[in-house]
């Protein structure tokens, strides 16, 4: 299965690859952009993944390349200081988990690695957490280390931080620990996971936009400012309420004290403009997820497709983080029978999920394909841009 993988390490490095790592990217079903408020998400592991073929060095140097032409190969030493490639290079990914690696277990023995990618990139389907998950589980076969795929994910969590984006948990967290043929909901603080089957009657389209948000570049600077505005409006929240800002430092800690609603009705008379709209966004997101575990759970289709309009409306307008590309692929996939449909990942660009049945599934995928990709004479790499999700199982290690 991976032998074209293992001939190719063979050419590069002379030797036989010992292991193979795997973790894969994920579709966020909903609850976006409140990882980082502390409130529960509920994200799935797809089965597009970042796979690194690898063998322990007897030194400390950590020497990579990758299967795609457009990323030249990066080496550096392993330790708990390294100093970055310069911003927006994918080698600080691989830096970032070797780094943390290090901090955490004494990590020192580097490798030789040969990474392939299935994820599209920039795409909002989480394919730089899946590298620094996958590279953390190489950097831990290297060191005989077997880390807990949740301690690895809050690890990986903080490490991924290097790269300078200040993301919440939710994409290493799905990465490390997802359960095949579940979503899973995923709680911060202590990290939890707990897996929700998905129908097995249930098809989630996934459609690119074909603008690419990264996250180590412009997209960066909206996400940082969002994550900003929200703090500045839970603050403003709490002194309204008059409770101690030391007690309430998230907005999981305001909603354990204050209904939804009260903090809404609170933040109508102590915010306005976009610090309103944020704040508003973050409360009733939070509520949306709530609903959605239980309609994933009794199979209710249409209520599971129905929050995820409702996620999408509040993301375009009062989060402002869509764009109308994923505006018009929402659509296309709604007149095309799916029952919801929403931008997910971070947004700015990346892709929209949309949820149909399985009968219906061929003609949501047509209508996008025509009214989406062929209008834009874009047809090519249609299987990178347009694909039906499949709940996947966490990343593994392997030896080989
Ligand atoms: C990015 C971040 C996540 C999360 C989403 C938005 O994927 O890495 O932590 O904040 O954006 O929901």
């Amino acid at each position: 299965m991976h032998e074209q993988l293992v001939h190719t390490f063979r050419e590069r490095y002379g030797s036989e690859p010992t292991h193979l790592a795997r973790a894969p990217g994920r579709v966020n079903l909903i609850g976006e952009h409140i990882d980082y408020a502390g409130l529960p998400v509920l994200p799935m592991a797809i089965q597009r993944e970042v796979r690194i073929t690898f063998r322990p060095r007897d030194d400390r140097i950590v020497l990579a390349a990758t299967t795609d032409p457009d990323f030249a190969p990066c080496h550096f030493e392993l330790g708990p200081d390294i100093s970055p490639y310069d911003d927006g290079d994918w080698g600080n990914y691989l830096k970032a988990a070797a780094q943390g690696m290090a901090q955490a277990y004494g990590a020192e023995r580097g490798l030789d690695a040969l990474i392939e990618s299935s994820v599209p990139v920039a795409a909002g389907l989480s394919s730089s957490s899946a590298l620094v998950i996958a590279s953390a589980l190489a950097v831990a076969g290297s060191n005989d280390l077997e880390p807990d795929p949740i301690e690895l994910a809050e690890l990986m969590a903080e490490a991924e931080q290097y790269v300078g984006t200040r993301g919440g948990g939710m994409d290493q967290a799905i990465s490390a620990g997802a359960v095949a043929g579940c979503a899973a909901r995923v709680e911060f603080d202590p990290l939890r996971l707990e897996p929700v089957p998905v129908p097995e009657d249930w098809r989630f389209v996934v459609a690119h936009s074909l603008v690419q948000a990264h996250k180590s570049g412009g997209a960066r600077a909206v996400y940082n400012r969002r994550r900003a505005e929200t703090e500045e409006a839970l603050a403003r929240v709490v002194v309204q309420f008059s409770l101690p800002a030391a007690e309430v430092g998230s907005y999981r800690d305001l909603l354990e004290r204050v209904p939804g609603s009260e903090a809404l009705a609170a933040g109508e008379v102590c915010l306005e403009g976009d610090l309103l709209k944020r704040f508003r966004h973050v409360v009733t997101e939070n509520e949306r997820v709530v609903r959605a575990e239980v309609t994933l759970r009794c199979g209710s289709r249409d209520g599971f497709g129905m929050l995820m309009n409702g996620s999408h409306a509040s993301l375009a307008d009062d989060y402002e983080v869509s764009i109308p590309e994923l505006d018009e692929l929402v659509g296309i996939a709604r007149d095309a029978g799916a029952v919801g449909a929403r931008l997910t990942g971070a947004g700015m660009g990346g892709c929209i999920v949309a949820l149909c049945a399985r009968e219906n599934v061929n003609e949501v995928l047509a209508a996008i394909q025509d009214r989406f990709y062929a209008a834009r004479d874009r047809l090519d790499d249609l299987d990178d841009h347009l694909f039906v999700a499949e709940p996947a199982p966490g990343a593994s290690i392997e030896k080989m």
